[in-house]
C-alpha cells in the first residue's frame, strides 16, 4: 500500500462478529495487530463502526430489532443492514460495542479517523415500518404538536375521516388501500430521517468522548433521498461518499441505452460530478470519496470494466472537485461471500490488479492539487432531501422524479464549462450570479430571506412553492411564498406522458416541456408560450418561473442565455468533455470513447497531459503566469 502512495485504509466496517463473538465477550487484538502493522508502515486508518451488520445472536436476542418493510415484512439475516434505527434495544447494543471498540483503539496512534456505521439506507434500509418505529413515531409527533388536535388540523384528517382522538391511534402510512395523507407521509420522512441523525448522534458522542483528536465521517450514496443528508453531515466533522459511476451508469433509470452504450466504460460525464458537489457542500467544502470503483462491480445489472485509465481519472476529477482524499473499495478482491465478482486493486491471491499501475499514477499527479483551494464556484443549485420526499409522495405524475430534475439542471450548467456549488435551503446564496432552483415544493422562511438577500439571477423549476410545510396547496396558491419575487398564481397543472410532450415557442425556436406543465395567471407577459397559447416563461426583476418541466433543449439554451447576460464565461467544448477549475487550475475530462481535440487552450501552461485528449485522457493546466 505504502509504496503505491496509499496513504489511508479503512477496516472494521463490517466485523461485529469478530469484534464479540459471543454477546459481551470481545476480541479486538486482531484489530491492534493491524493498526500496529498500519503505523509501522507509515499509514493511517479509517475504522468503521460495524452496526451495519448485527451479527445472528444479537438478532436472536432480540428479534424485533429488525427492520420491516413497507409489506411489513421483517428483513431476514443473512446479509447485511437488516436493523431498524429505532429500535432502542439495538440502539444500547451499538452503543457498547462503539464504546468498547473506541476503549480498545480510541487511542491508537494510527487511528486518523472513524466512520460510522456504512451507508444507511442503502438496500432501502432507512425506512422501516416495525412496532418500534411505531413506538418511535408516535412520540416524535407528540413532541412535535403537543395536542391531537394541532395535529389533525396540521394534517387536515377531517378529509376521509382521518381524525384521531389519541396520538397512540396513529399508525405508520404503509400498507393503506390507497395512498396515505400525505401530510402523514411526509412527517413519516422527516421522523425517519431525523432517526437516522439520533442513532448516528449516539456513536458520535461516544466516539468524540473516547477517541478524542479523531475526525469522524460517514460514507453516503449516490442517488439517494431518504434521509436529510445535511442534518447527518452536520454532526460529522466531514462528509464522504462511495463512488461507482459504471454501476451508477448502468443502474440509475435516467439514462437511454444509446447513452449507457457510449459511456460504458467511462460512467455518465456528470453525475458522479453531481455528487461531489453535493457531499462537498454536506461536508461544508471537507468530504472524501471513500470508496472509489476500481475495476468492475458485481451489483448492476451489467458490470462492464473500466477504460484503461478510468481508474486515475475519476480519483483525478474528484481532487479537481476538491476531494480530500479518495479510497478505493476494495484492496482484495474477495473471493467469498456476496461480491466475489467485485474488483479489487488486488486479485484474491494478492496479485496486483490493473488498477493498481494507475494508482501508482496518481502517486506524483495529485501534487498538482497542493494549495490550490475550491473557490466558491459560477453557479449556485438549491438541493432540498424534503423536495424529493414532498414529490416522491404526491408527483402527479411518474414521470416527475426530483433527482432526475436536479440532474438535469446540474448537467445544463456543467456542460458550459461552470463550476456548480450545491446549496441547501439554508445555504448562503450571497455573491452567485446565477442560483437554479430545480422544483422545490416547500419554500422554507430561511430560503425566503436568503433570496431577498441573494443578488443573482434565480431561476424556478414548476412546482416550486406549491406545498406548504404541512402538504397543503398554499393559501394564495402556488408558487405560495415565492409570490414575493413572481407575481403569478398557477392555476392548474397538466402532467404530461412521455410520449405526449408539450411545446412551446422561445426566441424564435421550438422546444419541449415534459411531464410536467402549468397554467398560470398572471399581469407579466410571457417569455415564452406553450402551443396552445398557455405562458410557458415568466421573469419578474430578477425572478424566472418556468411554467412546465423543461426539455433537455430548453433548459440548456436557457441556462446558456442567462449565463452569458451575467457574463460567467462559458466554455464550449466537444461533446463528452467536462471541465473543472480548482485555485488557479483548470482540468478537462475526456469520457467519450474516442479521442477529441481541445482547443483555446493559449494562455495557458499545461501541467498534464495534451491536447489531443484520448479516451479516459486528463489535462491540467493553470493560467500562465506574467514572464
Ligand atoms: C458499497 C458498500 C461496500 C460494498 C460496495 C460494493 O455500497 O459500502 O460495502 O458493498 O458497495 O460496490
Amino acid at each position: 500500500m505504502h509504496d503505491l502512495g496509499i496513504r489511508f485504509v479503512r477496516v472494521g466496517e463490517f466485523a461485529w462478529s469478530r469484534f464479540e463473538p459471543e454477546p459481551e465477550s470481545y476480541d479486538f487484538a486482531w484489530l491492534e495487530r493491524f493498526l500496529n502493522l498500519v503505523n509501522e508502515a507509515g499509514l493511517a486508518a479509517v475504522v468503521g463502526t460495524p452496526t451495519a451488520s448485527p451479527p445472528k445472536w444479537l438478532v436472536d436476542s432480540m428479534p424485533d430489532m429488525i427492520a420491516l418493510d413497507k409489506n411489513g415484512l421483517p428483513r431476514a439475516f443473512g446479509s447485511r443492514r437488516h436493523y431498524c434505527f429505532s429500535h432502542q434495544g439495538y440502539r444500547v447494543k451499538c452503543q457498547q460495542i462503539v464504546t468498547q471498540l473506541a476503549k480498545a483503539v480510541g487511542n491508537h496512534p494510527a487511528v486518523h479517523a472513524w466512520q460510522v456505521d456504512n451507508e444507511y439506507g442503502c438496500h432501502d434500509t432507512a425506512i422501516s415500518f416495525s412496532p418500534a418505529v411505531r413506538i418511535r413515531f408516535r412520540q416524535w409527533l407528540r413532541e412535535r404538536y403537543e395536542s391531537i388536535t394541532s395535529l389533525n388540523e396540521a394534517w387536515r384528517n377531517v378529509f376521509w375521516s382521518m381524525e384521531y382522538r389519541h396520538f397512540d391511534e396513529i399508525e405508520l402510512p404503509n400498507r393503506t388501500p390507497t395512498d396515505p395523507n400525505p401530510a402523514h407521509a411526509l412527517d413519516f420522512r422527516r421522523f425517519s430521517s431525523d432517526m437516522v441523525r439520533e442513532f448516528q448522534r449516539l456513536q458520535v458522542d461516544i466516539l468524540r468522548q473516547l477517541s478524542p483528536g479523531r475526525a469522524i465521517t460517514h460514507n453516503f450514496m449516490a442517488g439517494f433521498t431518504d434521509f436529510e443528508h445535511f442534518d447527518v453531515a452536520a454532526d460529522l466533522d466531514f462528509a464522504s461518499w462511495d463512488s461507482y459511476p459504471l454501476g451508477f451508469l448502468a443502474s440509475f433509470p435516467l439514462f437511454s441505452e444509446a447513452h449507457r452504450s457510449h459511456f460504458m466504460r467511462s460512467g455518465d460525464p456528470d453525475l458522479v460530478a453531481l455528487h461531489h458537489d453535493l457531499y462537498r457542500a454536506c461536508g461544508k467544502g471537507r468530504w472524501w470519496v471513500m470508496e472509489q470503483q476500481p475495476g468492475p462491480v458485481n451489483w448492476a445489472p451489467y458490470n462492464p470494466a473500466p477504460l484503461p485509465g478510468m481508474v486515475r481519472f475519476w480519483a483525478l476529477e474528484a481532487f479537481a472537485h476538491g476531494a480530500e482524499v479518495v479510497s478505493f473499495f476494495r484492496w482484495r478482491q474477495a473471493p467469498f461471500g456476496q461480491e466475489q465478482y467485485h474488483s479489487g486493486l488486488n486479485l484474491p491471491t494478492g496479485e496486483a490488479d490493473s488498477a493498481c499501475g494507475e494508482i501508482s499514477q496518481l502517486k506524483d499527479e495529485l501534487s498538482l492539487f497542493a494549495g490550490e483551494e475550491t473557490q466558491r464556484g459560477d453557479v449556485a443549485l438549491v438541493f432540498d432531501y424534503e423536495a424529493a420526499w414532498a414529490i416522491n409522495i404526491q408527483p402527479q405524475s411518474s414521470e416527475f422524479v426530483y433527482l432526475n430534475e436536479v440532474y438535469r439542471f446540474y448537467r445544463a450548467a456543467r456542460r458550459l464549462g461552470l463550476n456548480v456549488d450545491v446549496v441547501s435551503q439554508e445555504g448562503d446564496l450571497a455573491g452567485y450570479r446565477l442560483i437554479l432552483v430545480p422544483p422545490l415544493p416547500i419554500v422554507r422562511p430561511e430560503f425566503v430571506d436568503a433570496l431577498r438577500r441573494s443578488t443573482g439571477l434565480v431561476v424556478f423549476g414548476p412546482r416550486s412553492g406549491s406545498k406548504s410545510s404541512n402538504f397543503c396547496v398554499p393559501e394564495n396558491l402556488p408558487p405560495g411564498a415565492l409570490q414575493e419575487f413572481l407575481p403569478l398564481r398557477v392555476l392548474r397543472v397538466d402532467s404530461l406522458p412521455r410520449f405526449a410532450p408539450k411545446s412551446l415557442e422561445w426566441g424564435g425556436k421550438s422546444y419541449l416541456a415534459e411531464s410536467w406543465v402549468e397554467q398560470v395567471a398572471s399581469n407579466l407577459e410571457p417569455l415564452a408560450r406553450f402551443e396552445d397559447g398557455h405562458g410557458a416563461m415568466y421573469a419578474h426583476e430578477r425572478f424566472l418561473y418556468m411554467a412546465g418541466l423543461p426539455g433537455d433543449q430548453w433548459l440548456a439554451d436557457l441556462i446558456k442565455m442567462l449565463a452569458r447576460k451575467h457574463e460567467l464565461r462559458v466554455i464550449e467544448l466537444p461533446d463528452g468533455v467536462r471541465t473543472r477549475r480548482r485555485g488557479a487550475l483548470r482540468c478537462f475530462f475526456n469520457y467519450n470513447p474516442s479521442p477529441v481535440q481541445l482547443s483555446g487552450l493559449e494562455g495557458v501552461d499545461i501541467l498534464l497531459g495534451n491536447a489531443d485528449l484520448p479516451p479516459a485522457g486528463v489535462l491540467i493546466a493553470r493560467k500562465s503566469q506574467p514572464r
